[in-house]
This record gives C-alpha cells, structure tokens and sequence, in this order.
C-alpha cells in the first residue's frame, strides 16, 4: 500500500515532487490557513506530515493523524508549533529546516537594524502620505551604527550570520548564549559573550535570535527593558512572544528604549494597536525566511527529511526532545 504525505500549507512544487516520488500526497491547497478541523481531517491516516509553523502539532493532531504516522517535518526552523515531546511517546520524528533560512533571516535582522536606526519606515511613511517635507541639517536625524555594540541574545546560526553582517558595517559584537560559542568562532566574530543583565545594559542595539521555549517566554518585559539604554534599539527576528509587547509598547511609548524593528509578535498575525501608535517602531510581517529561493530550499529540506524518516533513514537533524 502507498504511503500517504500530508502538507499541511501551500508550500513551493520542487517540495511537493520529491514527495510524489515517495508516496500519495494530500497538499492543502490555498493560501489561507487551515482551521484545526482541517488540518485533522486532512492528516488522518498520513505516514508523514509537512506542517507549517502556523499548523500546532500536539496530542488533538496526533490522535487525528493516527497511530501509523512516523514524523513530522516542520517547513520552518523554529518549531514551537510542535509538542516534540507528545510526538516523542508516540514514535513520531520531527523535523525542521536549519541552515536553509540562515542568510535569509540575518539579511532581515541586519534590514531591521538600519531601518530603525535611520528610521527608513518614518521616511517611507513621510513621502508616502505626501506630508510636506525639505532636506534639512536636522531633518529626520538617526543614529550611526559604526561603533557601536550590538548585543545578539542566541549565538546560533542565524545569530551568527547577523554578526558577521554588522561587523562589516562596523559594528563591536556582543553575545548572550546558554554557552560561550567555540573560540575559533568568538575569535573570528570578535565577539564577547556576556551575561544577559550586561548585555542590555551595554548594547546600543539588542536582537533576539533565540528559539521561543517556555524558557524564553517573555524574557524581554519591563525589567529587561529598564536595563536597556534610553537610546537603543530592540530587534525581533525570531518569535514574537519572546518579548512581551505590552511592556515593549511603553518603553517606545515612555522613551525607555529608541525604537524596535519586529518581524514577529507576540499574537500574530495580530500586531498591538500601540505599537503602531510609535513611530518609533519598524513592523514587518513575518519576512525573515521569504525570499522564493529561501522557501523552496526549505520545501525541498522538509520534504527530504519526511521522505529519508519514512524510509528508515535517521534525518540529519532530528529534533531534540527536551
Ligand atoms: C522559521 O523558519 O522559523 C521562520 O520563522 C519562518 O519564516
């Protein structure tokens, strides 16, 4: 009997052919979300399931899929939509896409950075409402970033990737990790591992690029932004409820912190009306990894890793549990 593929999101073809070849597969196929009734009835009976990171994998969905299911390939890296360890006692394997996202999202936290700091998303807006403006000495000033210290919390890949781009803008790296990352690799990134309290206090620009666990739940709120310069920035590549965005929304507002560049929130796709209230604050929906090269790459990886899982083969990057 052929195996059943379910996908859960419209995701590039060049995912869906390798798929083909391993089995039937049932691909949702509009670019609405699925509601949770549809996902399920979708994934009932299905060997293997690509998700997306807005399909929420946990003992409902399993139950729903049914005992033969063998993994999950989440068509992300960040997969805080999947109960890994639900997934775990029952056999299940889940995967996600590192490395493919990488460039894509740094490019994106190193845009935040200077799209807040000159204040690109003000500007844009001046001339697009078609408000009266003329170059002047102090008109629309920003702050450089030459010289200045940006604070990465999560030393991974993607953190990794933003530090060498602000280094060849000048910037000095400073870095939050649950370890210090191997000499080599501070030594060529020339960057300094801190602890937390100091590197907000230090930073003039702090990015988040850990992954979102009940460990990072609201690990920027109002003491954390207390401790940050009244002058830096705040940036939010990774996932939004890593901050807590009514404590963020007074710090812009109040003038605790400069400015936030947030490609992620806190209740996504909904954004707090008050942070659209700052000018202060550069928001952009959820782009890190979309780039057309980007998504197929990951279709292609998630689709890999479903059909190396299916075949027995131990994917490359298994998910953790714990
Ligand atoms: C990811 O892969 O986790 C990204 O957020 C998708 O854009």
């Amino acid at each position: 009997m052929s195996l059943r593929i379910a996908v859960t999101g419209r995701i590039p073809s060049a995912g869906i052919e390798m798929l083909e070849e391993a089995g039937e597969v049932v691909a949702w196929d509009s670019l609405e979300v699925p509601t949770v009734e549809q996902v399920h009835a979708m994934v009932k009976g299905a060997d293997a399931v690509l998700t997306l990171l807005t399909t929420k994998v946990d003992d409902a969905f399993l139950d729903a899929a049914g005992p033969q299911l063998k993994v999950v390939a989440n068509v992300a890296v960040g997969y805080n939509n999947l109960d890994v360890a639900a997934c775990a006692r029952r056999g299940v394997v889940c995967t996600n896409t590192p490395g493919v996202l990488t460039d894509a999202t740094a490019d994106i936290a190193m845009a935040l950075i200077l799209m807040t700091t000159r204040r690109l998303g003000e500007g844009e807006r001046v001339i697009r409402s078609q408000q009266p403006w003329q170059w002047g000495m102090f008109y629309m000033l920003g702050s450089g970033i030459q010289g200045n210290q940006l604070g990465i919390v999560g030393m991974g890949d993607i953190g990794q990737g933003l530090a060498r781009r602000a280094k060849a803008f000048g910037m000095k790296i400073a870095y939050s990790n649950r370890r210090p990352v191997a000499p080599q690799l501070e030594a060529e990134l020339d960057a300094q591992f801190m602890s937390m309290e100091e590197l907000l206090s230090t930073s003039d620009v702090v990015s988040l690029n850990c992954p979102y666990s009940a460990a990072t739940h609201h690990l920027m709120s109002t003491a954390e932004f207390e401790m940050m310069r009244d002058s830096a920035f705040l940036i939010n590549t990774a996932r939004g409820p890593i901050v807590d965005e009514v404590a963020l929304v007074t710090a812009l507002k109040t003038g605790q912190i400069a400015g936030a560049g947030l490609d992620v929130f806190e209740n996504e796709p909904a954004v707090h009306p008050g942070l659209l209230e700052c000018d202060n604050a550069v928001v952009i929906p959820h782009l890190g990894s979309a780039t057309q090269e980007t998504r197929a790459a990951m279709a292609r990886l998630a689709a890999h890793n479903a059909v190396n899982v299916l075949a027995g083969v131990e994917p490359p990057t298994p998910i953790p549990v714990g």
